[in-house]
């Protein structure tokens, strides 16, 4: 099922990239705070999917698959935790970082990566995010049915702690989540830094271009993972700006000099620019990402 879908965007994307003139590329490398940073939050995604962030409140954060262990060793307690079993899939937790001094706010990529990416829909809803902003309509109703929830939360560990950084940050659904997320909290004035891992697009060129501006943004694309590939361009959909792209292929450890930083919402010299997208790719970013909710067999 994977090997058709991938054949299937494989031939969208050679149309849509074939069709659309090519945007000027910035090319910068990253710094090693800022690596360290990309890491980090990658590790806060990956908790995500474990299972003893999403039901127990108020203990430490931890990952029986070894993807968090810098998590692990900051001082990071859990502040609310939820699992959705509704189609919006929308599950994550809510966390105070005394040692890095912030606020997480950490949604999990879907359960069954397989099944999401096939049975993905294009459809796209009005927001109140800004003036014509439409979204993907799925991503939307995944934060509209955690955003009261992870607000109220915020609103109080802010205030408790005002010089602390607010962060979103999610690996698949859960990055098109937390840039959503991030857009909201902004306009609600609170500084947000966002971060995603193989987040797929999540909108249209007035949405992402706004997102852009809003700035702070780190896209973290890996390779040829599928995901940041859908929903397709000829859709209409364009990604936010600017794109960190791992070039090292899967099980490959990753330095600072193996990220490109590249700009323009439809740059195909990073993730878009494969014609053979795939899946491992996906669950591949530093670690095996999603590790804590496969089987031992499973793994990567
Ligand atoms: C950990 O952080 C909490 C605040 O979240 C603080 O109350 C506690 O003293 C810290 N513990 C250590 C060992 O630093």
């Amino acid at each position: 099922m994977v090997f058709i879908s991938s054949l299937i965007y494989t031939f969208l994307l050679a149309c849509s990239t074939f069709a659309l003139p090519t945007v000027p590329i910035g090319k910068r490398s990253i710094d090693d705070k800022l690596f360290t940073n990309l890491q980090l939050m990658e590790q806060y995604a990956s908790a995500a999917y474990c299972r003893n962030n999403q039901n127990s409140p108020g203990d430490k954060v931890s990952c029986n698959s070894g993807t968090c262990d810098l998590v692990q060793k900051a001082n990071v307690t859990s502040v609310i935790e939820y699992a959705s079993e509704l189609a919006t899939d929308v599950t994550g937790f809510v966390s105070l970082d005394a040692t890095n001094k912030m606020i997480v706010i950490t949604f999990r990529g879907t359960a069954s990566i397989d099944n999401w990416i096939t049975d993905l829909t294009f459809k796209t809803v009005d927001t109140n995010l800004c003036e014509g902003c439409t979204a993907h309509a799925g991503f939307w109703q995944s934060w509209q049915d955690s955003r009261k929830e992870v607000l109220a939360s915020v609103e109080r560990l802010s205030n408790a702690n005002p010089t602390f950084k607010i962060v979103t940050t999610g690996h698949s659904l859960g990055g098109a989540i937390a840039t959503i997320a991030a857009a909201d909290l902004r306009n609600l004035k609170y500084n947000v830094d966002l971060y995603t891992y193989g987040a797929p697009r999540i909108a249209d060129s007035t949405l992402s271009s706004y997102i852009t501006k809003q700035g702070n943004n780190y896209r973290v694309t890996h390779y040829n993972d599928i995901v940041p590939q859908v929903p397709p361009m000829f859709m209409d959909f364009v990604h936010i700006s600017p794109e960190y792209y791992i070039e090292t292929h899967n099980f490959k450890s990753v330095d600072a000099g193996n990220i490109k930083v590249l700009e323009g919402e439809k740059n195909t010299n990073g993730n878009a620019g494969h014609m053979l997208p795939d899946v491992l790719a996906h669950l591949w970013y530093f670690n095996g990402i999603s590790n804590c909710q496969l089987t031992s067999k499973q793994k990567i």
